[in-house]
């Protein structure tokens, strides 16, 4: 196991789209282990694989109050969504002390795969229906805050640019 260092927006590499993953191996697996263990320690309750620069469709997502319900999603997709809407207050791992309300579909219904390879199906509501819709963005290159204003975009960026210099100082 280990924990993966996470990519900080604005790096350019968090807008890279993700490929499908072709087999769902051991290599696979290791990887969703040392996500699901980066994801924990952040602590979030959700990460992407291109959130730790690996563009493959990979996620975990764990909503429940006592992190002990892990999910794991390969190759997902939302195969439909609540013309319903539901504004939140989200945040992510790289973009760490922003946090901002976007609108999402309310209600989705996923297909992916799971550690064995096998096809499942779930319906989703409230957080973790943000949650899913959250990570599969990452995996198409698009960040939370491109939902914002411009004006807000750049206000991030400055402030995570100079958290960054400020880190390098020390
Ligand atoms: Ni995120």
């Amino acid at each position: 196991m280990a924990l993966l260092p996470i990519l900080r927006y604005p790096d350019p590499r968090l807008h890279k789209v993700a490929k499908p993953v072709q087999v769902v191996d051991d290599r696979i697996r290791t990887l969703v282990r040392d996500m699901a263990e980066t994801m924990y320690d952040a602590p979030g309750v959700g990460l992407a694989a291109t959130q730790v620069d690996v563009h493959e469709r990979v996620v975990v997502i764990d909503v429940s109050e006592d992190s002990n319900d892990l999910r794991v999603l390969i190759n997902p997709e939302i195969i439909w969504k609540s013309e319903e809407t539901q504004v939140y207050e989200e945040g992510c791992l790289s973009v760490p002390g922003i946090y901002d309300e976007v609108q999402r579909a309310a209600r989705i219904r996923v297909r992916t795969l799971d550690e064995q390879g096998e096809t499942r199906e779930f319906d989703a509501e409230g957080l973790l229906a943000v949650c899913v819709q959250h990570e599969l963005d990452h995996l198409m290159g698009k960040v939370f805050v491109e939902y914002l204003s411009p004006l807000k975009q750049n206000r991030i960026k400055t402030r995570l640019r100079k958290q960054e210099r400020e880190a390098l100082k020390v």
